[in-house]
């Protein structure tokens, strides 16, 4: 396989880059040519910010998975497409060819069709990083169905609101999945999330823990049974077959939802073709990727880094992806570099907070690993500190790998912000500059571009983006004017992303976070008013306020100030313990609140609204600066909180 896009100096990234912007159609237009089409496009771009509605490919006829596996057969069908990586290191290491990958997807594309699953159909996943979560992506891709995964930490609360939102008839779940020394009980998570649910008829169980788990008749099959019987209808005669349904290049391929700053996560909506030609040409570019290179994301592919930089991505360039099931500190703070020794790992992609969390282990981890394999390093997710970029360049690195900075969101669907590893140059804490097609711009509160500097040459404002690029979000499902509202209706004409951030005089950015009520907890997104909510559920909770405050592993950690009324037992830390479970409950172990802080009172104006930037301040230690409280009710509630800070 060639990449004849992909970029290889800084001549040709401006020179692409000019381009893409001057003549976006010319541009994408004879990039798609590289991929499979049933029938090409009659127009290459249309679109508005006003409505929203942006259209790529338009009239063209497509399925993402002959572009991610059938074209691949002739020429690399015994070549390694997913190489995983047990939980436990003594279990045997599953190599999955691409012909051994078109023989599972044909099957399980099968079994959704024998369950009665046809195209637009919502499937929701939820199971452990096994390679069985890639066939059912992909099958479900292949018959046309909407894939709405959702990551195996969240609670059955969770499942449930997203299940609804989307409609879903239907649910590829297993009986459990191990993460380090945990079982997870998923199929009875799934249970839970399935009582006074009335979409649901179908959920198909992989066994993988051997956990019991009850099986409902008449609605739960096993994936196993399901896949035997498949198998004799796709394979005659040794030829694997399962015709890959026709898909309108603007069909959504999937959901998958997201926290933004209020009400419950929006099922963020992917196309088929634009999102497919972002995430190869992005992962072609930034990564530079080359045939036969070991390609490690560690994330969970219930996050957008996993859909579209383990599966998508690395796949529609027939590349070699390794999915890892487990997690970095199991057995020990070592193993992701046995990964990398074991498998001659050459793209190592990790968010910042599992480089901080390795940092806090030392050297010793990394001592007798031979990391000589890797050529590239990325990271994602969130702002990198420059110590935990030196440390990654230095002792992962060895000072010979380019580290992209990735920046990017669920709603972009694939990178938009990074260097091109060797390419490009790379500025620690910088994500760089954008990728073609990309043109960020930084406005002020009003929407009015910011063009001063301070002294030091930088630009400060909120980051918006101009013109669509092929992988932006099509709409929330179900739902298009909160699309609108959020991310289009802030400034006029401009895709709003939520982060602010700084531009230097060679016109680098760097992400500084979010301007929003959002936070961002070890590269998770969660929305202060999510927790809030959830908090609110607890029985003595009269009422609460979420903020984020720095935390060395996690980035942000999360501060909750939460007006109590009724004692557990008189017991503050049992009370405390209560809280988080109700937060478990509701959303899962990554909303759990860092720390909790009981107060009497919040902070609040004269017209009831909560200032959140003096409960800030207070958790993040500034209580010196606290600015201007004459204007609140009660200013008293302040010291208050001051004394009691945790
Ligand atoms: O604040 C930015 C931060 O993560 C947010 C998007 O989160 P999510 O949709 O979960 O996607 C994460 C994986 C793409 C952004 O709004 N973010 C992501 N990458 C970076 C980042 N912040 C700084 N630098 C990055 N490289």
């Amino acid at each position: 396989m060639s990449y004849p896009y992909q970029i290889t100096s800084l001549e040709q990234y401006k020179a692409d880059y000019k381009k893409s912007v001057e003549e976006p159609e010319a541009f994408w237009g004879n990039i798609a040519e590289n991929f499979q089409w049933r029938k090409k496009w009659n127009k290459v771009l249309d679109w508005n910010f006003r409505e929203p509605k942006v259209e790529w490919f338009q009239g063209a006829k497509l399925n993402i998975t002959e572009n991610c596996i059938d074209r691949h057969l002739a020429t690399m069908g015994d070549k390694p497409a997913i190489i995983w990586e047990p939980n436990n290191p003594e279990e045997r290491v599953r190599i999955v060819t691409y012909n051994r990958l078109h023989k599972r997807v044909c099957q399980f594309a099968q079994v959704l069709k024998n369950n009665g699953v046809k195209k637009g159909d919502r499937v929701c996943i939820y199971m452990g990083m096994v390679p069985e979560l890639a066939y059912a992506v992909l099958g479900c891709a292949r018959i046309g169905a909407i894939h709405s995964v959702i990551f195996g930490g969240f609670s059955a609360q969770s499942i449930a609101d997203r299940l609804y939102d989307a409609q879903a008839e239907f649910i590829v779940t297993c009986d459990g999945a191990y993460r380090g020394n945990k079982d997870i009980p998923l199929k009875s998570v799934i249970d839970d999330a399935l009582i006074g649910n009335r979409t649901v008829k179908k959920v198909i169980v992989y066994t993988r823990t051997r956990t019991p788990v009850s099986m409902l008749k008449g609605r739960d099959v096993w994936w196993e049974d399901e896949m035997e019987h498949a198998e004799h209808q796709v394979e005659q005669n040794g030829v694997v077959s399962f015709p890959a349904e026709e898909m309108d290049a603007e069909d959504p391929l999937f959901i998958l939802y997201t926290s933004g700053s209020t009400g419950k996560p929006k099922g963020v909506v992917h196309s088929s073709a634009g999102y497919m030609l972002w995430t190869n040409y992005t992962f072609v570019n930034v990564f530079q990727y080359k045939p036969g290179d070991v390609h490690f994301c560690t994330a969970d592919i219930g996050w957008i880094t996993g859909h579209s930089y383990i599966l998508y991505g690395p796949l529609s360039a027939g590349g070699t992806s390794l999915m890892f099931e487990g997690i970095p500190t199991w057995p020990d703070a070592g193993r992701f570099w046995d990964i990398v020794d074991k498998h001659k790992v050459n793209i190592l992609y990790t968010a910042p907070t599992a480089i901080r969390s390795l940092m806090g282990f030392g050297l010793e981890p990394l001592k007798g690993k031979d990391l000589s394999s890797l050529k590239i390093l990325g990271t994602v997710g969130e702002p990198i500190n420059e110590e935990a970029w030196h440390w990654y360049d230095e002792h992962v690195g060895k000072g010979k790998c380019p580290i992209v900075d990735t920046w990017w969101q669920t709603e972009t669907g694939g990178c938009l912000i990074s260097n091109m590893a060797g390419v490009t140059p790379a500025k620690p804490s910088w994500a760089t500059l954008p990728m073609p097609g990309v043109q960020p711009i930084l406005v002020d509160e009003k929407g009015e571009e910011v063009t001063e500097a301070d002294e030091d040459g930088i630009i400060k404002g909120n980051l918006c983006i101009k013109a669509p690029w092929p992988a932006i979000l099509r709409t929330t499902y179900g739902d298009h004017e909160r699309c609108r509202q959020n991310y289009f209706a802030t400034y006029e004409n401009l895709y709003f992303t939520g982060d602010g951030a700084l531009k230097d005089a060679d016109g680098n950015f760097r992400i500084t976070g979010r301007v929003d009520d959002v936070l961002n907890v070890s590269g998770h997104r969660i929305g202060t008013a999510e927790v809030e909510n959830a908090l609110n559920m607890h029985a003595g909770v009269v009422e609460s306020a979420v903020v984020g405050y720095p935390h060395d592993v996690k980035g942000q950690g999360i501060y909750a100030y939460v007006i109590y009324g009724h004692m557990h037992n008189n017991d503050e830390e049992l009370t405390r313990k209560d809280i988080l479970q109700t937060v478990t409950r509701v959303i899962g172990p990554i909303a759990k609140p860092d720390k909790i802080q009981f107060v009497s009172g919040l902070p609040k104006t004269r017209s009831g609204k909560i200032m959140r930037r003096i409960l800030r301040k207070i958790a993040e230690g500034e209580t010196g600066s606290l600015g201007d409280t004459s204007t609140l009710l009660d200013p008293a509630v302040v010291d208050e909180i001051v004394k009691g800070k945790l």
